[in-house]
């Protein structure tokens, strides 16, 4: 059962989701062949990623998408077993995720075969709350300014513990 473990993660959100998964399936049978970063195409550290059984790949949503250096990598997945992971600044509907995992997915070879996905939202840079703000303080009674403002504030808690355990649960599971 060899594995790779893989992410694309500009604020260190789906890193830390990534480092999670890395430490329980440490605690596997599985034999990892890659963890980190996505490597360049061509490299040495892409061709190991490659040779792995199972790959969990995982994502910031750019856009309702993937990153598209994670995108690329997806689509040279053929054959493989394939966990999708992400982070989002939105969050509270679980059919939000699953909407954007769905994204993710598009990018996968047809002969490659989905074993599981968990998603969590992600903390968002402090220049996004300011951009709100200045949308509000125009139209203080702008209903859609304040719920972005309450979704940015319960956003800087995540990933939490439990994000993280529950996403390294579903990974386990997607191994055994
Ligand atoms: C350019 C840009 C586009 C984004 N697009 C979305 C989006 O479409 N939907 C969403 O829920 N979050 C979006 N986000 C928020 C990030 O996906 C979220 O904060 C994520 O946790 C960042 O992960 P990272 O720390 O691993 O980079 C966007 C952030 C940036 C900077």
């Amino acid at each position: 059962m060899t594995y790779a473990v893989v992410w694309a993660s500009r604020g260190g959100n789906t890193e830390q989701v990534g480092e999670a998964i890395v430490q329980a399936l440490a605690k596997t049978n599985g034999e990892p062949v890659f963890a980190g970063s996505v490597p360049a195409a061509g490299s040495a550290e892409e061709e190991a990623l490659r040779s792995a059984g199972t790959v969990f790949a995982g994502s910031w949503t750019d856009k309702g998408d993937c990153d598209p250096a994670l995108a690329a990598l997806l689509a040279k997945l053929d054959g493989k077993r394939v966990f999708l992971f992400g982070t989002a600044g939105f969050g509270g509907d679980p059919s939000y995720f699953t909407r954007i995992l769905d994204n993710f997915k598009t990018h996968l070879p047809e002969n490659a075969r989905l074993v599981g996905g968990a998603m969590c939202q992600g903390k968002m840079g402090a220049g996004v709350r300011k951009r709100y703000e200045a949308m509000l303080a125009e139209h203080p009674d702008d209903a859609r300014a304040q719920a972005m403002i309450a979704n940015f504030d319960a956003a800087l808690a995540h990933p939490t513990a439990d994000d993280l355990a529950r996403i390294a649960a579903a990974a386990r599971e997607a191994l055994a």
